[in-house]
């Protein structure tokens, strides 16, 4: 099987602001989906990356104008959907003449900017041979409260045993699609999976791989992506 990556890159970052769409705002020097696209491009084992941006989408021809040095491949389908889960389904529906049922896909935020090609390669390498599939993720570190509609402490959630998902999710295709397309709403692949009542691998994945989403987090991808912490 080869192994392939999608990059969801068709929201409009409402929780950032701002007039330049997420994944379009330039991060110690590169947009953060080019930082993305040169972290595939630099990873020999992905034989091809498709980006999804939305049809009307003005930004994606300038970063696609200089290709990446490893250019491993890259192709825009401009098949955005209303949320995450369509954009990744019509980007699976685009792709399906070059991608078997049987290859790998990684699913990758274009908003997480800080993944680097030794992460993508311990998550092939760790589920290459498994049967479902799985995820980066890492430990939860803080102690977790649930709110009562007062906005006061209904109780303390066990910490133990949670950890918070991150991507790349890597799953075969056809196992995929059906679970994009049977799931009700869900909020990465690993959930539409879980909705098949399989379990999905959780591979310890890295803090700088956290997902730009306030405007406070631009500087802290910054530091990471220059190597600063
Ligand atoms: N995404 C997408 N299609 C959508 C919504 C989101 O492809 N309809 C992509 C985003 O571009 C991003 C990834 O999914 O790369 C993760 O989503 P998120 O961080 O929530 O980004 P946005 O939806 O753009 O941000 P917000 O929720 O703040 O609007
Ligand atoms: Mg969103």
């Amino acid at each position: 099987p080869r192994y392939f990556a999608l990059i969801p890159a068709a929201g409009i970052g409402a929780r950032i602001g701002g007039s330049t769409p997420k994944q379009y705002v330039s991060i110690a020097g590169k947009a953060m989906l080019r930082h993305v696209l040169d972290t595939f491009s630099d990873t020999v084992a992905i034989s091809h990356t498709f980006v999804v941006v939305s049809a009307e989408d003005g930004y994606i021809n300038d970063i696609m104008a200089e290709p990446p040095d490893h250019h491993a491949g890259i192709t825009v389908l401009r098949v955005g959907g209303p949320t995450r889960q369509l954009s990744v389904l019509n980007g699976l529906h685009a792709a399906r003449e070059w991608i078997g049922d049987d290859d790998w896909v990684l699913v990758h935020d274009a908003a997480r900017p800080g993944l680097n090609d030794s992460l993508v390669d311990k998550l092939i390498q760790t589920l290459k041979d498994d049967e479902v599939g799985g995820l980066l993720a890492v430990p939860v570190v803080d102690t977790l409260k649930r709110m009562d509609e007062s906005g006061r402490v209904e109780n303390t959630v066990a910490r133990e045993h949670l950890w918070a998902a991150q991507t790349p999710q890597m799953f075969p295709y056809g196992l995929l699609k059906k679970a994009l397309e049977q799931a009700a709403a869900v909020t990465d692949e690993a959930g539409a999976i879980e909705a098949l009542g399989l379990k999905p691998k959780l591979v310890t994945g890295h803090a700088c791989n956290f997902k730009v989403t306030l405007p406070e987090d631009v500087a802290l991808a910054e530091l990471y992506l220059k190597g600063l912490v």
